[in-house]
């Protein structure tokens, strides 16, 4: 059998998946297939596209025989990692990682990312940052100009459970918008992050942002743990396309 996901896998997966998860998946395989070396200590990210990142990564350790440690984002990067047989580490057996793949909510034209759609922002920064390199892996519909054309949910924000009230003010006073609390589904309460923590959704009014000095600002507000916006990280994007071929940025 083909070990790479050649054109007539796409096109006959995306009739079956939808064009979406074609999409997805045709991202995953091409940055695993690229960016993951033998001996490699690799950051797991969160999310839907991770799934068909690490389903490639346990097929090429397989085929391939290769000693790749992973480093999860996050409770679901873990069990993704488990369940596919991976060898399992934390960042205090493994601090240095050579690269960390993980999915988006929206890129901008910079690389400036917004994460944490699925709550698992700080996590998935914390490991970011101990990565040579972040690669992303996304469907064409997170390709943005800027934050906010595409992802219409506002930013991320992962606070202290007492303080989300005066971080909630805080932010709607000095940088304008709304700053809504995450809630579970039937809203049975606030979305609980696996640290414990609330999130907060900032729904921001400007077209254009220094993506930089906001996050600055946000996370200096007493309470903020830490935000969704990832400046200045992004080694590489995979954009799967509708089509199922891949478009690269770095
Ligand atoms: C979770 C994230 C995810 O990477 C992001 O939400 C993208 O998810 P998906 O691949 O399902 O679109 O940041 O906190």
């Amino acid at each position: 059998s083909c070990k790479n996901l050649c054109s007539h896998h796409l096109s006959h997966s995306s009739v079956e998946m939808g064009s979406v998860d074609a999409a997805k998946k045709a991202a995953a395989v091409k940055a695993v297939d690229e960016y993951v070396k033998n001996n490699f200590v690799l950051g797991i990210g969160s999310g839907s596209t991770i799934v068909y990142a690490v389903e490639r990564l346990a097929e090429r350790v397989k085929l391939e025989n290769l000693s790749i440690v992973c480093v999860p984002t996050s409770f679901q990067a873990r069990q993704l990692i488990i369940q596919h047989n991976l060898i399992l580490s934390d960042l205090e057996r493994n601090p240095k990682l050579d690269c960390a793949i993980d999915g988006a909510d929206e890129v901008d034209a910079k690389l400036t990312l917004i994460k944490g759609g699925g709550g698992c922002l700080t996590q998935e920064k914390i490991v970011a940052s101990c990565a040579k390199q972040l690669i992303i892996v996304c469907d064409f519909m997170k390709d943005s100009k800027a934050l906010g054309e595409k992802y219409k949910k506002g930013v991320p924000i992962e606070v202290i459970p007492m303080a989300f009230v005066p971080v909630q003010r805080k932010i709607e006073e000095d940088l304008g918008g709304k700053a809504e609390l995450r809630m579970a589904k039937q809203k049975a309460g606030p979305v609980v992050t696996d640290n414990g923590n609330f999130i907060l959704d900032w729904i921001f009014p400007e077209k254009s942002y220094d993506w930089e000095s906001t996050n600055t600002k946000i996370k200096m507000i007493p309470g903020v743990v830490e935000t969704g916006l990832f400046v200045n990280m992004t080694h590489k994007v995979f954009y799967g396309m509708a089509d199922g071929s891949v478009k690269e940025k770095s």
